[in-house]
């Protein structure tokens, strides 16, 4: 499956976004990560500034939402044309609605694991389902400590999904030094936001992610 690299804005410069983004231009996606205060113990940004960065980048975004209630608001993020929309597992009632319903939007539909939540219960949703964001930490915060026992849930992940077109993204604590282990895993889609935000090259860095896929 294709390499994509999605920069998580969170760890950018907010205050100059567009110079920001400028500096990942060459990325595959850009991961809007939107953090209500209640789903989990933060709170990050909403609409104004996902706007902001659909003009000031043509990379198309990948958003995570780690709010309760996201049904309420799907036609809002949905009218920015994302590329991708992600709901967390543990947030939603009626997980199977809410993935048609992002499908419905024409945005393609992806859910979210946290760490501890296993995997069994997407066997019976894999046909609603363009990606699967496996935590690699807890969600609220960036530049945590990637938890190395992600690995093997990746490789079960990926066993799970089989042949269907489903990508296969890991968040949290991502960069050089653990992509090649993730990506032999089964990993496709690797969201940094520390790591290549934190580049003195973002663009650079990309390039090395990409260049240790190819490797791996
Ligand atoms: C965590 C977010 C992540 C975060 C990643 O709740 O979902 O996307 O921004 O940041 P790093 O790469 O710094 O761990
Ligand atoms: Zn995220």
């Amino acid at each position: 499956m294709e390499i994509r690299i999605s920069p998580s804005i969170l760890a950018a410069d907010l205050s100059n976004l567009r110079s920001e983004l400028e500096k990942v231009e060459n990325a595959d996606l850009l991961h809007i990560d939107v953090m209500d205060g209640h789903y989990v113990p933060n709170i990050s940004f909403g609409m104004p500034i996902i706007k902001a960065a659909k003009r000031s980048s043509a990379v198309p975004l990948d958003i995570h939402l780690m709010i309760a209630d996201a049904d309420q608001f799907l036609e809002e993020f949905a009218s920015v044309q994302p590329e991708f929309i992600t709901v967390h597992y543990e947030a939603v009632t009626h997980l199977q609605r809410t993935l048609q319903k992002i499908r419905d939007l024409g945005v393609k539909a992806g859910v979210s694991l946290n760490p501890h939540t296993p995997l069994n219960g997407l066997k019976y949703i894999l046909d609603d389902l363009d990606l699967i964001l496996l935590m690699t930490v807890n969600p609220g915060f960036g530049g945590q400590k990637f938890i190395p026992a992600m690995v093997q849930k990746v490789r079960d992940c990926r066993e799970l999904i089989g042949v269907r077109p489903i990508e296969l993204q890991v968040d949290g604590g991502i960069g050089l030094d653990n992509l090649a282990d993730l990506l032999m895993a089964g990993a496709n889609n690797f969201v940094a936001g520390s790591a290549i935000f934190g580049a003195e090259d973002p663009a650079f860095y990309i390039e090395k992610m990409r260049a240790a896929a190819r490797q791996g």
